[in-house]
C-alpha cells in the first residue's frame, strides 16, 4: 500500500517500478561547481554580448527558480513523505529531496558566479508579479497537506493528496519548469551562457525523471484509491492545469516584453498547451487543447531521454572516475 503501509522492510519490493526509479535517479548525480562558468562572466559582463532584453530574461528566469526548488523539496520533506510510506517510494523521495537541494545550489551557483543582486533575484517571489503569483499558487497545495491534523485516512483527506500529488508532479515538475528551460537553453542554442544552460540540461533531465516517476505514483494511487478519483476531483485537477497554463501566459509575457533571439509569446503559448495536453493524457484526463505538436521539438531530445543521447553519460562516468574517495 501507498498510504499507511504496514509493511516497513524495503524488500521483496511491493513496487519494483519504483525501485528502478530509484536507481535511475541516482545514475544521475552532478555537482554545479564543476560547470565552469568562465565564458558566462565574461559574456555577462560585456557591454556588447547580450541586450537589455535578453539580461532581463535571464534574472527573471533565475528569480523564478531560486527558490522553486525549495518549495519542491518542502512539498516532499514536510508534506508527502509523512504519508506515502512505503519503503521504495520513500526511498525514492530521498533522492529526490537531494537533487532538488543540488538544483538550488545550481542556481545560486549561476547567481553568485555572474554577481547578481542576491537580495533581487532570491525575494522577487515574494514580490507582486508573476513569478509570485506561481509561487503562490503552489504553495497553497502543499499547505493544505502540511497542516498538522491533515490526513489520508478519510476520503477527503485522500482527495486532497491526490490533488497535491498532480499540482506538483505534474502541475510543478511537469509544468511550470519549462518555459522557463526552453527560454535559458535557447540561449546554449547560440552559443550564449553555456555554463548555466549546461546545469540547466542536467536539471531538466532530473525533472523529467521525477515528473516520470510522479506519474506513475498517481497512475499506482488511482488504482489503489479509485474513490479519490471521482469527477469532482478530476475537474480539479483539470482547471489546476487550465490555471498553470495561465500563469505561465502571464510569466513568459513578463520574461518576453519583445521577441528575444528568435523566441516569441506565440511560440510559447503553444508549447505550454502541448504540454499540459500530454500531462493530462498521462494520467488518464482528457487533453484540453488538442495540440499535438511542439514548436520546441529540440527540446524533446534532452526531456524525452533518448538512449542514444550520450552527453549526460559520458559526463556521469567522468564524475564517478574523477571522485575516487579522496579523503584527504
Ligand atoms: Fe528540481
Ligand atoms: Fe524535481
Amino acid at each position: 500500500m501507498l498510504l499507511n503501509a504496514t509493511q516497513t522492510q524495503l524488500m521483496p519490493f511491493e513496487y519494483p517500478w519504483a525501485w528502478d526509479e530509484f536507481k535511475n535517479l541516482c545514475k544521475n548525480h552532478w555537482l554545479p561547481q564543476e560547470i565552469s562558468m568562465a565564458s558566462d562572466i565574461q559574456q555577462w559582463k560585456s557591454n556588447t554580448t547580450l541586450t537589455a532584453d535578453e539580461k532581463h530574461l535571464i534574472k527573471k528566469i533565475l528569480s523564478f527558480f531560486a527558490n522553486t526548488d525549495v518549495l519542491v523539496g518542502d512539498n516532499i520533506v514536510m508534506a508527502i513523505y509523512r504519508h506515502l510510506t512505503n519503503p521504495e517510494v520513500r526511498q525514492y523521495l530521498c533522492g529526490q529531496a537531494f537533487q532538488e537541494s543540488i538544483h538550488s545550489w545550481s542556481y545560486a551557483h549561476i547567481v553568485e558566479s555572474l554577481s547578481m543582486d542576491q537580495k533581487e533575484v532570491f525575494s522577487e517571489f515574494k514580490r507582486f508579479g508573476t513569478i509570485k503569483d506561481k509561487h503562490d499558487f503552489q504553495a497553497a497545495f502543499l499547505n493544505g497537506v502540511m497542516h498538522p491534523n491533515f490526513s489520508t485516512e478519510s476520503l477527503q483527506g485522500k482527495k486532497t493528496f491526490l490533488e497535491n500529488l498532480c499540482a506538483y508532479y505534474i502541475g510543478m515538475e511537469g509544468m511550470q519548469f519549462y518555459s522557463a528551460f526552453v527560454l535559458l537553453l535557447n540561449f546554449k542554442r547560440r552559443n550564449l551562457m553555456v555554463g548555466a544552460a549546461e546545469q540547466l540540461e542536467y536539471i531538466v533531465r532530473d525533472e523529467s525523471l521525477h515528473c516520470r516517476f510522479g506519474t506513475k505514483l498517481i497512475n499506482q494511487y488511482i488504482a489503489e484509491y479509485p474513490e479519490a478519483w471521482i469527477a469532482e476531483v478530476k475537474e480539479a485537477v483539470r482547471n489546476n492545469v487550465s490555471r498553470v497554463v495561465e500563469l505561465e501566459d502571464a510569466f513568459v509575457a513578463d520574461c518576453l516584453p519583445r521577441d528575444v533571439l528568435g523566441m516569441s509569446k506565440e511560440q510559447f503559448s503553444r508549447y505550454i498547451r502541448y504540454i499540459a495536453d500530454r500531462r493530462l493524457e498521462s494520467i488518464g484526463l482528457e487533453p484540453l487543447f488538442g495540440i499535438e505538436d511542439t514548436p520546441f521539438p529540440w527540446m524533446n531530445e534532452i526531456m524525452d531521454l533518448p538512449k542514444e543521447k550520450n552527453f549526460f553519460e559520458s559526463r556521469v562516468t567522468e564524475y564517478q572516475a574523477s571522485v575516487s574517495l579522496d579523503w584527504n
